[in-house]
């Protein structure tokens, strides 16, 4: 083999690698997005709640007749891409009579940070047991010494067929004194 064959081979076989290089890079390139929307596709974290609007909570006769708030679980069926979780808690609500067929319901989470508040029946309050928020039994705050920046979150209910208590359940962001609802 001659000197000009074998500079003419060497280059030729340059050439084929540098495009198979290329060749090569781009397939990966192309298959970043993809991967990546494989991933967010079948991410089992991505479970969102079934709401979409209101859910029954409970029954009108489970709900205290004196007025005195009880407090309820709100369950709701989670969905991911594999799988569908039933009754999952999501929350939870003091429900009171305001009326025969009328409701209040309140978030039981404290809009100061987070805690769940409890009823005192014996002083007609909620109290919040991490910083001692007070709120009066329509949700409003108490002591004006409350770090709460708003009242509790009501949230909207309604009684369905003269008996099902269904309410449009909502978490707000803490530490607001305008009601944001979480995302
Ligand atoms: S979290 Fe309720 S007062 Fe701080």
């Amino acid at each position: 083999m001659n000197n000009a064959s074998s500079a003419g081979s060497k280059t030729a076989r340059r050439d084929f690698f540098k495009k198979a290089l290329a060749a090569m890079i781009g397939t990966i390139l192309g298959l970043v997005p993809a991967v990546a929307g494989l991933t967010v596709f079948f991410d089992p974290l991505r479970r969102k709640a079934a709401t979409g609007g209101a859910i029954r909570v409970t029954t009108l006769e489970a709900v205290p007749a004196d007025g005195v708030p009880r407090k309820f679980p709100v369950l709701a069926t989670r969905v991911d891409v594999w799988n569908k979780f039933s009754e999952t808690p999501i929350g939870a609500v003091y429900l009171r009579r305001t009326g025969d067929d009328k409701l209040q319901a309140l978030n039981v989470v404290c809009p100061h940070a987070g805690c769940f508040v409890d009823f005192l029946p014996e002083r007609g309050r909620f109290l919040c047991p991490c910083h001692n928020s007070t709120f009066t039994l329509a949700g409003r705050i108490d002591d004006p010494a409350s770090p709460a920046p708003r009242g509790l979150d009501a949230l909207e209910v309604e009684v369905r067929a003269g008996k099902e208590v269904w309410v449009k359940f909502r978490n707000f962001q803490a530490g607001r004194a305008e009601k944001i609802p979480v995302a």
